[in-house]
């Protein structure tokens, strides 16, 4: 039985409870993070925890939880679940309300949910072992504040439930001009011609954790050349490769899209060197 923490609370995930008005549950009100620890190590826990920050301020929750508080509970609950390949998810919602009114209310106190749940083994930079990703494209229908990372994923959940459905593990994303915007829940990147090229951040897209990373490493690295600018979904069917990112997954090669190959529908040499770059550098952040 998983442990879970509620509002300073740790308990069986069977019994943690939280109010029918919480604005959360009402109007996906709310901020989360995924964070990715394998045998108790986390990847990325201050940018997880900034990104957080900045999506409370972004929408007026006021928490005010250090790094610290936070990393006690995600070390907490790491202990309690058993120290393997886990992911943290933390939810913060704006509280629970006594009526439905749009409005944020002024006095009530953030509900804050963390539990730990299971992910793959690390992954690593081997083509053997990787499994390339079959993807669907769909024009991206979710709303202009993306760069949020908001509990309200029903535009993200019916995006991946239309590349579910044909058999996809994701589905890209691209706006009304026909440029890649993101995955549902990854970003997304072509390389051509050995460069690595990405969207820039911008509100259509989420600044993941693992972007961040991957970038950093592979600008200090110096041996592939990166790119954040506009990408056209001509370019995404004419790339050599095309990878998406989250934090649990890491880089993931995607050898299919709509049913086509990318490049020569092989796992490619970039993304063998990047993944490596990646699994040397991640715990440095
Ligand atoms: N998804 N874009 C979207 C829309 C996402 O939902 C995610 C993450 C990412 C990648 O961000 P990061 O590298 O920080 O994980 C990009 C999480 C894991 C989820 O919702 O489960």
């Amino acid at each position: 039985m998983s442990v879970v923490f509620l509002n300073d609370t740790y308990l069986p995930m069977a019994e943690a409870k939280i109010s029918p008005m919480d604005r959360g549950f009402l109007f996906g009100d709310g901020i989360y993070e995924v964070v990715p620890s394998y045998n108790g190590e986390m990847v990325g826990f201050a940018p997880h925890i900034d990104r957080m920050n900045n999506g409370l301020n972004a929408v007026e929750i006021n928490l005010g939880w250090s790094h610290e508080r936070w990393k006690d509970v995600c070390d907490i609950l790491i202990e309690k679940n058993g120290a393997g390949n886990l992911a943290l998810y933390l939810h913060v919602s704006r509280g629970a309300d006594t009526r439905r009114f749009h409005a944020y209310p002024e006095d009530i106190e953030p509900t804050v949910f963390a539990f730990a749940f299971e992910i793959p083994p690390v992954p690593v930079a081997d083509k053997t072992k990787v499994v390339g990703y079959k993807v669907a494209a769909s024009r991206d229908l979710r709303w202009e504040r993306c760069q949020i990372k908001s509990t309200a994923l029903l535009g993200n959940v019916m995006h991946f439930q239309h590349g579910y459905q044909q058999g996809a593990n994701e589905t890209l994303l691209y706006n009304e001009r026909n440029e890649l915007t993101e995955a549902s829940a990854c970003n997304a990147y072509i390389v051509k011609d050995g460069v690595v090229i990405t969207p820039l951040l911008d509100n259509q897209i989420l600044a993941g954790i693992t972007r961040h990373i991957l970038l950093d490493l592979l600008r200090k690295d110096g041996s592939i050349p990166v790119e954040e600018r506009i990408v056209t979904m001509a370019e995404v069917f004419d790339a050599d490769e095309v990878w998406v990112t989250s934090s649990s997954k890491e880089v993931v090669p995607v050898i299919e899209i709509e049913g086509k190959p990318v490049g020569n529908g092989e796992i490619g040499d970039v993304w063998l060197a990047a993944q490596t770059i990646y699994s040397a550098g991640k715990l440095n952040y």
